[in-house]
């Protein structure tokens, strides 16, 4: 292990934790230091914390339903007795804002990546999967055991070919006609590019297969009060899957699944990562159906983060940065080698702002970058001053 790290440490490619307390507005304390944060995934900049007045309507609600107080832990899988109200409300009330039919909680993103792939195909199945999808949904594949097909990233002609070649070869080795499930991220993590969804429908469609679709970073970012991609190019009815996060836009932790009813049956009898795992604390599914309501509300800062995204990359670009082929919330600053994106990263740091080094196997080799995300709480003044630093740092380092 040691020598392993120590390869990894002269690679550049060693990962640290630093403690970062968070401070208010888009600011965070790092190694007692002041840094605007441009490292976070928390779009809408809704307030990280909870305040008194929160808890207590939350404890009267809880009363409400018939509990003495607001659970800390489930207590135990869901099926198992761990099925709390706020779950059952917060599945409800997710299911009307996605419009479909159910919706099935989980306790991270990671979980429902990895136990919805699993469970919707196996060993005789393909899975169809962009190069640049999030781990979790490679991981998810892998644990499937299902045939992985890997397109380059947003390459329709590809990914087609690949289709129609799976459809001529399949055979009923499974017992039933094989399975075969198209998965995308909606607005890829580390570049910022958004998936060709449309296009996706179509071939799904003309194919006959499954689409799912992970909105962690779109989801209460695009669409009417934050519904996401889906729902901002009225797809929502035409994909069987929609998954999203609650630990990115919506500040808190969790994940959900929306789809047809018969779906969510499947997956709770099916997804390993839902059946053996605790259920989400009582507690955040409530604090997340509060903050499901100021999602929704939104709608301010979901058109000042995407004016404020813009204004920072034109001023990247004009400082001569490759900001790669994204247009949205998600900003990165291609910087190549793993010891350039390192140095540039820390010459921020010292300049107070904390923008992340993401290096190989995160993204391909050669495609070092850090990435920016800015809040809608970030002023202007400060978004123009880092790009400019960022272009002064690129020109030396
Ligand atoms: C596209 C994507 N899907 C899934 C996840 C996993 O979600 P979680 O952090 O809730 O486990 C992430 C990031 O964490 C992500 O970027």
């Amino acid at each position: 292990m040691k020598e392993e790290l120590d390869e990894r440490e002269r690679m550049g490619r060693l990962r640290r934790l630093s403690t970062a307390v968070w401070l208010n507005d888009g600011w965070i304390e790092r190694d007692g230091k002041r840094l605007l944060n441009l490292a976070s995934n928390h779009y809408l900049g809704l307030s990280p914390w909870v305040s008194g007045k929160e808890w207590e309507a939350l404890r009267r609600e809880t009363e409400a339903m018939g509990e003495p107080g607001v659970r800390i832990g489930a207590g135990a899988s869901r099926l198992i007795g761990g099925h709390d109200p706020h779950h059952q409300a917060l599945e409800r009330e997710m299911a009307e804002f996605k419009q479909r039919e159910a919706c099935l909680v989980f306790t991270s993103g990671y979980m429902a990546n990895a136990g919805v792939i699993a469970a919707l195909v196996g060993r005789h199945d393909a899975v169809f999967s962009d190069r640049l999808n999030h781990a979790s949904i490679v991981d998810g594949i892998v644990l499937s055991r299902a045939h992985h097909v890997r397109h380059p990233h947003r390459d329709l002609n590809r990914l087609e070919a690949q289709l129609k070649k799976w459809s001529a070869g399949a055979t009923g080795e499974a017992g039933r006609v094989p399975r075969k499930l198209i998965v995308t991220d909606s607005v890829f993590s580390m570049d910022g590019t958004e998936a060709p969804l449309a296009d996706l429908v179509t071939l799904k469609e003309r194919y006959g297969a499954m689409l799912m679709v992970d909105e962690a970073h779109s989801g209460g970012v695009y669409g009417p009060e934050g519904r996401g991609m889906c729902h901002e190019l009225g797809l929502h009815e035409r994909v069987d899957v929609i998954m999203g996060t609650y630990g990115k836009a919506f500040g808190a932790v969790g994940a959900y699944i929306a789809a047809d009813g018969i779906v969510i049956r499947y997956l709770v009898n099916r997804a390993r990562t839902f059946i053996y795992n605790t259920g989400l604390p009582p507690f955040m599914a409530a604090l997340i159906r509060a903050r499901l309501r100021e999602v929704r509300a939104a709608d301010e800062a979901r058109s000042e983060l995407m004016r404020k995204a813009a204004l920072f990359r034109a001023r990247l670009r004009a400082g001569g940065l490759d900001t790669g082929e994204g247009a949205s919330h998600i900003v990165p600053v291609m910087l190549g080698t793993d010891e350039r994106a390192v140095a540039v990263s820390a010459a921020l740091a010292e300049a107070g702002i904390a923008g992340v080094a993401i290096r190989p196997p995160t993204v391909p080799e050669g495609a070092a970058r850090i990435r920016f995300a800015p809040t809608p709480q970030h002023r202007d003044e400060d978004l123009l001053r880092v790009a400019d630093t960022v272009a002064r740092l690129a020109q030396y380092i």
